[in-house]
């Protein structure tokens, strides 16, 4: 694994990170114009986004790559972020969060069972349907408030994909010549 592309990763999270601290607050006490279907789909996300990522980091450590462990850490940081926003937007909306919904706990148990190549796959399966839906809460949603929460998330969600990729790279590199091209067909 390049050490050097994952310490450089690193950085950009901690810049991320600092940069967040330092930036202004969302408007919150603006409160938000939720409609039935959005605020539905807001509790839905948030809960994908709340995972617990003690299994991830295990997996991470056992890599071998400190850079890469501590970078997956602060993308694991990022994720609690947006559940955080996601919660305060429902707030500001006048509605509650939800406890939990089945579908969440077969992707938990999923992710657990897998090694750190197949839970970086599943990740990918729900980054890139968080890309999409994060595009369509900015420009759909008709609120100002909910279009900044999705604005600042969307920005994190286009850094993971990369991330994640870029990791799942360092896996082909790693495999023999003929198992390469089925992997990346898969
Ligand atoms: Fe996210
Ligand atoms: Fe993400």
């Amino acid at each position: 694994m390049a050490a050097a592309e994952f310490a450089a990763w690193e950085r950009h999270f901690e810049a991320e990170r600092d940069h967040r601290a330092a930036g202004p607050d969302i408007g919150w006490e603006s409160g938000a114009r939720l409609s039935p279907a959005v605020r539905a789909s807001i509790r839905r996300f948030r809960l994908g986004e709340d995972g617990d990522g003690a299994d991830l980091f295990a997996k991470a450590d056992a890599a071998g790559d400190p850079y890469y462990a501590a970078a997956v850490r602060l993308f694991e940081d990022e994720e609690h972020n947006h559940a955080r926003l996601l919660a305060r937007l429902l707030e500001a909306g006048g509605a509650t969060a939800s406890a939990g919904h089945w579908s969440d706990t077969v992707f938990a148990r999923m992710r657990r069972s897998a090694g750190l190549r197949g839970e970086l796959l599943l990740l990918m399966v729900a980054e890139v349907v968080a890309l999409r839906y994060y595009r369509a809460l900015r420009d759909g949603s008709g609120d100002p408030l909910t279009a900044e929460v999705a604005r600042r998330i969307l920005a994190d969600e286009e850094r993971h994909v990369p991330f994640h990729c870029a990791r799942l790279r360092a896996f082909v590199a790693e495999l023999p010549c003929a198992a390469r091209r089925p992997f990346l067909a898969g």
